[in-house]
């Protein structure tokens, strides 16, 4: 506690509301100039703490949450996401997390398209060419990409965030197909065809859409032995977690062209991304922006401070994790 204000710990800069908000109702340690904290730094700046406000590139290991102080009582994130918590130790500690679903999906989904239309009509080359000075004009044969409309998009996960690229791309006249822990009730489905065989899925999917969260059961998900399944030209877009994908087993079948194109927003180690990426035309490489809109933000900072203040009001938070 600072006077009578319990200590709150922001890990990086958050949005100025959200910023606001958090000084308005604790005494907060915020993070003006964002640079990322190393574990050591973390633990100090969580000293005598009641709460931590994360982000998804902060890791809380198991032996960070053991070193935490005895006065903290949450964790919330600023993200759906929670592959960077070790939420076991956390729950062993007796420590509540807290995490922002819901206010992102649309925004996320939004650069799922975007990454799916930038990678099928090869927008990347294009804007590529254009930049260099390279673009001799318009010609018939020139950066000849592939239309989404009438093909089949397989979508992985089929949670919020899925449901929203469902709609959007439904909006571009593609037939929908998904795999998920299990199906879904028809009115949440909307038509989209459910597969419990992941061999029909693949060979369904023309697109594919990796919208999994992370973590040990989908991680590398996607290797060579799928990716073979997968029709010849088919466009890979993830938006999930880097972890889902093998890397060297994408490049390459990028490389070799059974593979059309890809659109990646998340890496497995980033901000380091996978050198094989880098020298190849068909692949659009984003710098996880998929729910970097200002509302989104907003919504997701004051998102997690609801679950610090219920926590430390004593009632369950809305979105609790651990
Ligand atoms: C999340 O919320 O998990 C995202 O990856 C951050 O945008």
């Amino acid at each position: 506690m600072s006077g009578d204000r319990p200590v709150l710990f922001v890990t990086r800069r958050l949005p100025a509301a959200v910023e606001a908000r958090a000084a308005r109702d604790y005494a907060a340690r915020l993070n003006p100039a964002d640079r990322k904290l190393a574990a050591a730094e973390i633990l100090a700046g969580a000293e005598g703490a009641a709460a931590i406000l994360c982000c998804p590139a902060d890791r809380l290991d198991a032996a960070l949450i053991a070193a935490l102080p005895a006065s903290l009582r949450v964790i919330a994130t600023f993200s759906v996401g929670t592959d960077h918590i070790d939420l076991a130790a956390a729950a062993a500690r007796g420590l509540a997390v807290c995490n922002t679903p819901d206010v992102l999906s649309v925004a996320t989904a939004e650069i799922a398209m975007l990454l799916l239309l930038a990678a099928a009509r090869r927008a990347g080359e294009g804007e590529r060419l254009v930049r260099a000075g390279r673009w001799s004009g318009w010609a018939p044969t020139q950066l000849v990409g592939r239309g989404v409309s009438g093909r089949r998009l397989g979508i992985l996960g089929m949670g919020r965030i899925g449901r929203e690229l469902a709609a959007m791309a439904r909006g571009f006249g593609m037939e929908i197909h998904y795999r998920n822990r299990s199906r879904l009730p028809a009115a949440l489905a909307a038509g989209a065809i459910f597969h419990e065989d992941e061999d029909t899925f693949l060979a369904a999917s023309e697109f594919l859409s990796l919208n999994a969260p992370g973590g040990a059961g989908t991680r590398q998900w996607l290797n060579a032995a799928r990716i073979a399944r997968l029709p010849r030209g088919a466009v890979v877009v993830n938006t999930g977690r880097g972890t889902s994908v093998e890397d060297a087993a994408l490049a390459a079948a990028l490389a070799s062209g059974h593979l059309a194109a890809a659109g990646l927003d998340v890496y497995d180690g980033e901000p380091v991304v996978f050198p094989g990426y880098l020298g190849l035309e068909n692949v659009v490489l984003l710098p996880h922006l998929g729910s970097a809109t200002a509302e989104t933000r907003d919504a997701m900072g004051f998102r997690a401070l609801d679950g610090i203040d219920a926590v430390l009001a004593g009632r369950p938070p809305e979105f609790a994790v651990a």
